[in-house]
């Protein structure tokens, strides 16, 4: 729907009524960002609202309404909006510097905290973002194995490079989305999150497969739910046949219990990938798992 079509819906009237600074700003950003949006999650009809300041479960956008705030920062924000300590430690970093070109002895005690929260965390690379955390935690898989395969489920969202893009949201025969190389798009095995016998004939029938990687609660934030004798399946037809687990914590990592689902289901994952909630809700992520598999990132043999 356009910032200005005529509606006949009471509900896309009174939004728009009740959000002209919104509207203002979404027509400025059209003109400067694709779909006048910094992120695919915020395409919204007509247009988003414009938020000024949140805290705790509350922000309030450019129009002065206040809102019950679902979102959650994506989920990160499991303290809420503003948490005083967060903002304490964050700007406690920052006040010390934010480039050091260097390493940092906060790096060490956050891999402590990850460690000890997520037991199959043996070794731990930090990154920045989600996306880069399950691009490294395929690649690491690949590598360990030799192979290519990626088994996914429909559904599942990993972030936005190649490998991830069909079958998230479309494209669910596995055909690339443009720009994505057809070699990359058929590496995937894409299969649905329920059929535990379609996982056990694929793994039966390839030898070409690396990993299996899916978001342990199922897809939407769980909202398209699998049960956890799935989880239990896939890790055992998974270590029988020598292929990687790869679990994406990034929306259960520290929510679903503080070791994540691994800890709630008591399924341990070769590779699990986590994004901002470890960082405060701030950029941040990471790929951690078995130390034989992360061995592979050491410039030397430990
Ligand atoms: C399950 C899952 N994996 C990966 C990502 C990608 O994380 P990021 O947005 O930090 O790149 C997301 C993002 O929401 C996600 O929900």
């Amino acid at each position: 729907m356009d910032i200005e079509q005529p509606t006949n819906s009471a509900i896309v009237a009174a939004y728009r009524a009740r959000t002209p600074g919104s509207a203002g700003l979404a027509e400025e950003a059209r003109r400067l960002l694709p779909s006048g949006i910094a992120h695919d999650a915020r395409h919204l009809d007509p247009y988003g609202i414009y938020v000024e300041r949140a805290l705790g479960p509350h922000k309030w956008d450019v129009d002065g309404n206040r809102y019950i705030d679902y979102f959650g920062g994506h989920g990160a924000l499991i303290l809420g909006h503003g948490n005083a300590a967060v903002n304490a430690a964050v700007a406690e970093a920052q006040a010390e510097g934010t480039q050091f070109a260097a390493n940092h002895p906060r790096e060490i005690a956050w891999a402590k905290a990850v460690q000890r929260l997520v037991p199959s965390a043996e070794r731990i690379r930090f990154t920045s973002s989600g996306t880069e955390a399950t691009l490294m935690a395929v690649r690491l898989a690949r590598a360990f194995t030799g192979r290519e395969g990626l088994i996914r489920f429909k559904g599942h969202f990993h972030g936005w490079h190649d490998q991830m893009t069909s079958g998230y949201s479309n494209h669910f025969d596995g055909s690339p989305t443009p720009g994505v190389m057809e070699s990359v798009a058929h590496s995937n095995i894409l299969l649905h999150p329920w059929d535990i016998e379609a996982v056990a004939k694929t793994l039966a029938e390839r030898r070409d497969i690396a990993a299996a990687i899916l978001e342990p609660t199922g897809s939407s934030f769980g909202q398209v739910p699998i049960r956890p004798e799935f989880l239990v399946a896939l890790r055992e037809l998974t270590a029988k046949h020598g292929v990687l687990l790869i679990m994406d914590e990034v929306i259960t990592g520290f929510r679903v219990s503080a070791g994540g689902a691994q800890g709630r289901f008591g399924v341990r994952p070769d590779l699990s990938t986590f994004a901002k909630i470890l960082a405060g809700g701030l950029p941040g992520g990471a790929v951690c798992g078995r130390g034989d598999i992360m061995a592979l990132l050491d410039f030397e043999a430990m």
